[in-house]
């Protein structure tokens, strides 16, 4: 039996942020799409450079590459008895793909972190991520100890390619258009819970350690 979380939300409303944490507290590998994705960008891995042009542009990166990854991640022994998923599914196709995915004895919850476009374009215009270990900061509300230093590793703060206020819209959109609707899925299963994410971190895990334990 593997306990299986879903962070569900538009971008930067906080599930890297909310996965970290989770990965920190309850010890569940975080599986982030984004975070392999940027990983492979980095490297110049096959996927990376095929994903590369999609992620600019703030478009969904085709299904097969990313089922790939995420299945690789998944068979890794750390994730046998569960994982916090961020960033899959994303689509209507990528919820079937999960579905198989999902053994008999698996239970899922699908969080959803609702907040509002402003505070979803506050937090996405103060993001900063490190180079090097992608950890994730604020320059307000979860800032670093030292301006422009990552707090674990030293690395440099950047912003990432696709938080500029174009992409941002198009992210949004994507959301909207292809992601949203497959809530509809979920609710039908039983397994959709929502979470008020505009809060701060402590209290959005509060009400997401209610739901999962
Ligand atoms: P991905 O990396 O998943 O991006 P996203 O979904 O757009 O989400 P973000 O990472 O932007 O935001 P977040 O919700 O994780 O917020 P964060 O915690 O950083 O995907 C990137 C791209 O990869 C996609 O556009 C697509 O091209 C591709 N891709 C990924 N998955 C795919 C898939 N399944 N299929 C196809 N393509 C895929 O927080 C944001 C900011 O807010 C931070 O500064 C943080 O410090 C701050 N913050 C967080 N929580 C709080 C809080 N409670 N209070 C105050 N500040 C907070």
């Amino acid at each position: 039996m593997r306990k299986i979380i879903i962070l569900f939300g538009p971008p930067g409303i906080g599930k890297g942020t909310v996965g970290t944490s989770l990965n920190k507290d309850i010890k569940m590998p975080l599986v982030s799409v984004g975070n392999l994705l940027r990983e492979g960008v980095k490297n110049q891995s096959v996927i990376g450079k095929k994903a590369e042009n999609y992620m600019t542009k703030g478009e969904l990166v085709p299904d097969d590459l990313v089922l790939e990854l995420l299945k690789e991640r998944i068979m890794q022994q750390d994730a046998s008895t569960g994982f916090v998923l961020d960033g899959f599914p994303r689509n209507h196709q990528q919820v079937v793909m999960l579905e198989k995915i999902f053994k008999d004895g698996d239970i899922c919850f699908v969080l959803n972190l609702e907040g509002s476009d402003k505070i979803i374009i506050e937090r996405l215009s103060n993001r900063r991520i490190c180079e090097k270990c992608g950890a994730i900061y604020h320059l307000i509300n979860i800032p670093p100890k030292k301006s422009g230093i990552c707090d674990i590793c030293e690395g440099k703060l950047i912003q990432r390619v696709d938080d500029t206020p174009q992409v941002i819209k198009k992210r949004l959109d994507v959301f909207k258009n292809d992601t949203k609707p497959i809530l509809d899925f979920y609710k039908k299963k039983g397994c959709l819970y929502s979470v008020f994410a505009e809060g701060k971190l402590s209290e959005t895990l509060e009400q997401i350690y209610k739901i999962i334990n």
